[in-house]
């Protein structure tokens, strides 16, 4: 018989991920007997548990907070969005042994607007991505790859911005929050990476940019979904902004993933983004 391919998630704290519902959906639609379980790892365990996957069984799995970049140090190799974002939220075991780290996440980005508005990349060229933290790199990086021409990055704390301009090339600028309203006029497309307005945060009533004066093309994403139709994602339909939620980022960063342990690409559909959203709902 088969042995049984494992993965896992693990984090600290892991209870609220909702990694297992996707790919057990998975699993069950491409009939595979396979087992993909959360496992919680405090900072001090985590390296042992990496180290030592192929002896539990399990043939990779995802890595979220706060493991994310114990694991980029830890593995033996990386993959270029890795290298770029700096942080791994994806690991497997290669044919060799070999412990490999991943970046999903600017898939996960580009695959939700690709999925959702195909021409979002057409002829794009100015982008105003919104925060400065770990998951702003991941669309940094993103955008570069598609061909963005020009990147503004907006951040609170102006020095995390210029540090990310420092680190991806000179297409890509940083501003701080008093500059900000000043390119919403020539952009193509702004993304909320803040957590501006995410649940349990201190919900803002109004997100702090006047998004009336975007171009009527101008497309808005957040990466935040819970609420899905988070207050700037509120404020970009209210001006008429074509607008695509972050649950879509979540459902397709799981995707590469899953075809590295289980050796399906799998898809992402409506039925499984229904199980999410419901069980997003119902906490
Ligand atoms: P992540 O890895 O999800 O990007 P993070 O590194 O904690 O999370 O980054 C959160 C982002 O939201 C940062 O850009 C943060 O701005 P600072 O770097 O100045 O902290 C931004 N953010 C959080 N609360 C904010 C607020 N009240 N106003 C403006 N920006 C805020």
């Amino acid at each position: 018989m088969a042995e049984m391919k494992q993965a896992f998630v693990t984090g600290f704290p892991i209870k609220h991920s909702r990694s297992p519902l996707i790919h057990n959906y998975w699993l069950q639609r491409y009939g595979l007997s396979g087992s993909y379980k959360a496992i919680e790892n405090s900072p001090e365990n985590f390296p042992n548990f990496i180290q030592t996957l192929a002896e539990q069984g399990l043939r990779g799995g995802n890595v979220t907070i706060p493991h994310k970049e114990a694991a980029f140090a830890l593995c033996e190799k990386r993959d270029a969005a890795a290298e770029a974002i700096g942080a791994v939220n994806t690991l497997w075991i290669d044919a060799e042994n070999h412990l490999n780290g991943g970046n999903t996440d600017a898939y996960g980005f580009a695959a939700n607007l690709d999925a959702q508005l195909p021409d979002w990349d057409a002829g794009a060229k100015i982008a105003l991505v919104l925060g400065a933290g770990g998951a702003s790199r991941a669309v940094l990086y993103a955008l570069l790859n598609r061909g963005f021409e020009k990147i503004i990055v907006v951040n609170r704390t102006v020095e995390r911005a210029q540090a990310l301009a420092a680190h991806f090339g000179s297409k890509v600028e940083a501003a701080g929050w008093d500059e900000a309203q000043g390119f919403v006029s020539s952009a193509d497309l702004i993304v909320n990476t803040t957590s501006l307005g995410m649940s349990g945060h201190g919900e803002a009533q109004e997100f702090p940019l006047h998004l009336a004066q975007a171009k009527p093309t101008a497309i808005a994403t957040d990466i935040v979904y819970i609420p899905l139709e988070t207050p700037f994602l509120r404020q970009a339909r209210q001006a008429g902004l074509r607008c695509v939620d972050g649950l879509g980022m979540l459902l397709h960063q799981a995707v590469p993933g899953f075809e590295h342990w289980f050796g399906v690409c799998p898809e992402v559909t409506d039925e499984l983004r229904q199980i999410i959203l419901d069980d997003v709902l119902k906490s």
